[in-house]
């Protein structure tokens, strides 16, 4: 192996002390977390140890200029056979490495974050919880190193990946709000890329919106305010007819992988897909003559997430109720059953935890 790697296990796991039947999203991290650390221009010091605090100087650059990026992708366990699942993590390290370069950071070898994810979930199987539309959640991330307050790219930088067991993230039908002062990305911007800076960016404008009643903001493009790029942290599709309709990529829309699968998903079912520029006007036309069955986001942590409202110009646009909407709800049961092993694995999507060689991972 390229990359060895030490383990060093917790000598008391603290998962007695995770309620499972009530997890908020995002607040309790499991046992181990993987670190790696890059120094004179290498990958090095592998290492699986306890989660907790790291001792860092207030100088490194991720603080201060902002070199940080991440990932978000869930674990299941396979429903019959208690397996660990990946889903499509190769995607994921495409990602992050497409992230990496734009925020002028090392790429990280597959090799290193694909042997990680099997190490940790091997090691921590008993975190990922089962319940209806619970995961584990993973979060890869990099950020610069360097303590130094000169502005330039930093030499150093640590790849660590944590883990955190959830329950479903949005509940209920969101509202959104269709924002017609800020933006989420530009061209020749970061859209594209899942730097933390993007989403520090977004927390402003979405307490705004919090405020005035909203879930999230449906972000149009920056250059006309006529588009549909994104709503909150999640890609944006709409039923117009009997077509699903959603934005394709540019540079200032993250790829997901849930839409990406979504995608798959729907056209697999015989389903009619079109990606391409949806702007805001067709949209009230399509509401207004009651060709807009659904709306929904989707992303990792949602999955999807089906939006019963949105207000435009200060005027609120319902959809139509959930009980009467198709594609949304069942293509989230399709992509659930899928992630838990209880479909035919016919994209080669899942990567069974038991079986991944850690000597063959790419
Ligand atoms: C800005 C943004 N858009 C879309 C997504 C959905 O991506 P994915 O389906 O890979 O989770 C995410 C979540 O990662 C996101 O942060």
């Amino acid at each position: 192996m390229k990359y060895p790697f030490s383990v060093e296990l917790t000598k008391k796991s603290r998962l007695p002390e995770v309620d499972f039947s009530n997890l908020v999203f995002g607040h309790s991290i499991s046992d181990h977390m993987f670190v790696a650390d890059y120094l004179d221009g290498e990958w090095t010091s592998c290492r699986i140890v306890p989660y907790g605090p790291m001792l860092m100087s207030p100088a490194i650059m991720a603080l201060h200029y902002g070199q940080a990026i991440f990932e978000g992708m869930k674990a299941n366990k396979h429903e019959i056979t208690g397996e660990p699942l990946l889903f499509r993590p190769e995607m994921h390290v495409d990602r992050i490495n497409r992230s990496a370069i734009r925020m002028a950071m090392p790429p990280i070898p597959g090799e290193i974050f694909l042997n990680a994810l099997h190490c940790l979930l091997d090691i921590d199987r008993e975190w990922i919880p089962q319940s209806e539309g619970s995961a584990l959640y993973l979060r890869p991330h990099m950020f610069a190193t360097d303590a130094s307050l000169g502005v330039k790219a930093s030499d150093t930088y640590r790849f660590v990946i944590m883990t955190s067991p959830v329950g479903p993230y949005y509940p209920k039908p969101i509202r959104l709000l269709v924002s017609e002062k800020y933006v989420r990305a530009f061209p020749g911007g970061v859209g594209f890329a899942k730097a933390a800076g993007n989403y520090g960016a977004t927390l402003a404008p979405a307490q705004q919106a919090k405020n005035e009643g909203f879930d999230q903001i449906l972000w149009l493009d920056g250059m006309e305010f006529k588009y549909l790029q994104e709503c909150g942290t999640m890609n944006i599709m709409c039923v117009i007819g009997d077509t699903v309709v959603t934005p394709n990529l540019t540079e200032t829309i993250l790829a997901g992988i849930t839409r990406d699968s979504i995608l798959h998903l729907i056209r697999d079912i015989g389903l009619k897909v079109e990606e391409r520029p949806i702007s805001i006007d067709e949209v009230l036309e399509a509401q207004h003559s009651g060709e807009l069955k659904e709306m929904f986001g989707t992303g990792t942590a949602a999955v999807v997430s089906h939006v019963s409202e949105f207000s435009y110009k200060g005027k609120i646009m319902t959809l139509p109720p959930l009980e009467g909407r198709t594609v949304g709800p069942m293509i989230k049961k399709v992509l659930e059953n899928y992630k838990k092993g209880l479909s035919d694995d016919k994209f080669n999507w899942l990567i069974p935890i038991n079986k991944m060689s850690l000597s063959t991972a790419k």
